[in-house]
């Protein structure tokens, strides 16, 4: 091989197993095995050795964060964590049934119970208590070994820390922990906001957020934990399988709540319908129905065959998948201007929905799978998640169809859009100009994190957008003088018309946290408005400062980009926003309509700067004297901090009340700053 051939396939390589690297980190949605990866690094490696001085300079062995040697401790399982057989129709859940009656030699006449339940499409989980504590948690890894992660689920609040009432000595459960989909979507919005790769699924989102390497991290997912098994225990936990979730029930776990006993396979069949239908309604995924001979003797009898029990068998439910014609690809403009495609599909039942539309990401998303218009593509639908597209059916392309490419001008407006150096998005640069952003703004003016109007949503924004009621958000609050014009709309009367000038106006006074994440500053997500207003206090403050930083140096712009958590990015979105004459012009008009409060006083009575307290991490520990911990917490999450059950060496300051034990031991071990409930109040203002 001659060198030149070897540099441009390990640039090659090095391209590859980088874009692996980020969606592995990233989105815990990694596109290829661990074997495939492996294979990729080891062909870059010897290379590497051969051509060491042709090796691209940001190749993988040097870069922090590629696939990490595990950063976990691993735990080998007391019992083995093993698999369930499928059962995909009901024939095999005919022969299921047989398999067991057979394997007991049941008489015909005897009666054989069993179970049904949701099979919980999460990630498995065994909980170790000892002496009814909560000593030690595991993935189930390869079923033998799994990663101890007891710090993130110790955050995770419905497994519980303590059992209730009496329990074995030794006792380990077995469940699911899953990410509800409120859940999903809120911490997806939250990075689309910030502008992070978004999860894939929830399996996926919880999955990387239990492996977190900060805790605080996986506190702030609230995840949840459904328990359904035992592994290791001291003695026969029950007579029955019903009996041991009731038993679960009382210790304080949380039990998926639709299941059920069947004598049959037709009743077993009928449980798989029923939870089937309630599926769509369900606040987290299933992927199945799990049937379990319900006599715990029997399950003992039968045991395993392979590295499944004989007792058990999933009915998975029909597959999320299918194939259809790719139509078109439309443009649609967001908040910030971003050109997002989406794929106009030939409408196809997927897993008992019709689907018609499905994700594209973005531009290099479409070219890495070459999405063409024309082809048949497999889709994929993961819960309620929008559906995506898996891959492409390159056998059956038909002739004349070209690559993808988003358009050079907005969709909408007409501008320029333009991809910057490095940003995976194409946005238009028509600003408020461009309809499609001024609506898109609009929505996220009044969100939940924003203004939130009540009874003002998005559909509302959208007609009186298009009306010419309001175009620009201090429009909202005159809507008081257009209240003849809203009045002939259809579908409002006088009390409807009322009560949304009310709750208008019950928003003329907004935090100015509030204020400045409801502009929809790009990149300036929830967390960055508070950190903002924190900072600079009050509106005024933060304008002039903004107008000094323009020239992107001096101590404007250095205070500014000095922000814990800001950055220079976000500095420049926010300096750049402010100095264009339109958007100053909006935030001018509105705040002419709205009263902005500014943030607490950021010196405290200490002289400490309560600011810098914002975006660190509080443990309390022990009973505290002047509030309840409810309290204490509110007041540390008002000026900003994230209050965190357990102490890391990443934990900033634990605050210590009266008979602080364990926790404030370990914080003076690794060296975190400990304080009095005295001391602390004192720092954040009494
Ligand atoms: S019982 C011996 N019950 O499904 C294994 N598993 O495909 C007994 N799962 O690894 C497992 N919901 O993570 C059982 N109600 C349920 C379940 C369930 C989800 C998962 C579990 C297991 C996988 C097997």
């Amino acid at each position: 091989m001659e060198a030149s051939e070897a540099a441009a396939e390990m640039a090659r390589l090095a391209a590859e197993l980088a874009e692996h690297d980020r969606r592995y980190h990233g989105e815990d949605a990694p596109a290829v095995s661990d074997a495939d990866y492996d294979a990729l690094m080891r062909r870059y490696t010897e290379l590497e050795a051969r051509f060491p001085d042709r090796a691209p300079a940001d190749g993988p062995g040097l870069r922090v964060g590629s696939r990490p040697a595990p950063g976990f401790e691993k735990v080998v399982h007391a019992r083995p964590m093993l698999s369930l057989r499928n059962a995909f129709d009901e024939e095999d859940v005919g022969e299921f049934v047989r398999g067991v009656r057979r394997f007991l030699s049941l008489a015909p006449e005897e009666p054989l119970a069993m179970t049904a339940e949701a099979k919980i499409d999460g990630l498995s989980i065994a909980l170790r208590y000892e002496g009814g504590r909560l000593v030690q948690a595991a993935t189930r890894g390869d079923g033998r070994e799994g990663e101890n992660v007891t710090r993130n689920i110790e955050t995770v609040e419905s497994v519980p820390k303590r059992l209730s009432g009496r329990a074995p000595d030794v006792l380990e459960v077995r469940g699911e922990i899953y990410m509800a989909h409120g859940e999903f979507r809120r911490l997806n919005d939250e990075r689309e906001r910030e502008g992070l790769p978004l999860y894939a699924n929830p399996r996926n989102s919880a999955a990387g957020s239990v492996r977190q390497i900060d805790p605080a991290v996986t506190a702030a997912r609230h995840l949840r934990f459904f328990a359904y098994g035992w592994g290791e225990i001291g003695e026969r936990p029950a007579e029955t399988h019903s009996a041991w979730l009731e038993r679960l029930e009382e210790w304080g776990f949380e039990v998926e709540p639709n299941g059920t006993r069947a004598e049959d396979a037709g009743a077993l069949i009928a449980a798989h319908r029923a939870i089937g239908e309630l599926r769509a309604a369900l606040d987290y995924d299933i992927d199945g129905v799990v049937y379990k001979v319900d006599r715990i003797d029997w399950q003992e009898r039968l045991g395993f065959a392979g590295r499944a029990p004989r007792w058990a068998i999933a009915h998975k439910f029909p597959a999320e998948r299918a194939e259809t014609v790719l139509e078109d690809i439309l443009v649609q403009v967001g908040r910030t201007g971003a050109l997002t495609p989406v794929a106009v599909l030939r409408p196809v039942t997927v897993g008992g929905v019709v689907v018609s539309r499905a994700t594209l990401h973005n531009e290099d998303e479409i070219g890495r799978k070459d999405i063409r218009v024309g082809d048949t593509v497999v889709i994929q639908r993961a819960g309620d998640v929008i559906p995506q597209i898996l891959e492409v059916r390159l056998d059956r392309r038909p002739e004349g169809t070209g690559p993808f490419s988003l358009p050079e001008t907005c969709p909408v407006c007409g501008s320029e859009a333009r991809r910057d150096g490095g940003d995976v998005v194409r946005r238009c640069t028509g600003g408020l100009f461009c309809r499609a952003q001024a609506v898109e703004r609009l929505k996220h003016f009044v969100s939940r994190g924003g203004f939130d109007i009540e009874g003002l949503g998005r559909k509302h924004i959208e007609a009186f957008h298009a009306d010419g009621l309001i175009e620009a958000p201090a429009d909202i609050f005159r809507l008081r003088d257009r209240r003849a014009d809203l009045l002939e709309r259809d579908g409002w009367g006088e009390q409807s018309v009322d009560n949304l000038l009310a709750a208008i106006d019950d928003r003329r006074r907004v935090p100015f946290d509030r204020f400045l994440f409801a502009l929809g500053i790009r990149h300036i997500g929830e967390g960055n408005a508070r950190l903002l207003a924190r900072h600079y206090g009050n509106l005024d403050a933060l304008l002039e400062a903004a107008a000094s930083a323009v020239s992107r140096e001096g101590e404007a712009w250095d205070a500014l980009i000095g922000i814990d958590g800001m950055g220079a990015g976000r500095a420049e979105d926010l300096v750049a926003f402010l100095a264009d004459p339109r958007s100053a012009r909006m935030v001018e008009a509105l705040a002419a309509e709205v009263t902005v409060e500014g943030a607490a006083s950021i010196a405290s009575t200490a002289g400490e700067d309560v600011g810098a307290l914002a975006g660190k991490t509080v443990v309390f520990t022990g009973t505290l004297a002047a509030l309840s911990r409810r309290e204490a917490k509110a007041r540390a999450e008002q000026i900003g901090m994230r209050v965190v059950g357990s102490v890391s060496a990443k934990t900033d300051l634990v605050i210590a009340g009266e008979a602080a034990g364990s926790k404030k031991r370990r914080a003076e071990e690794l060296g975190v700053r400990v304080l009095t409930e005295d001391e602390w109040l004192e720092l954040a203002g009494r």
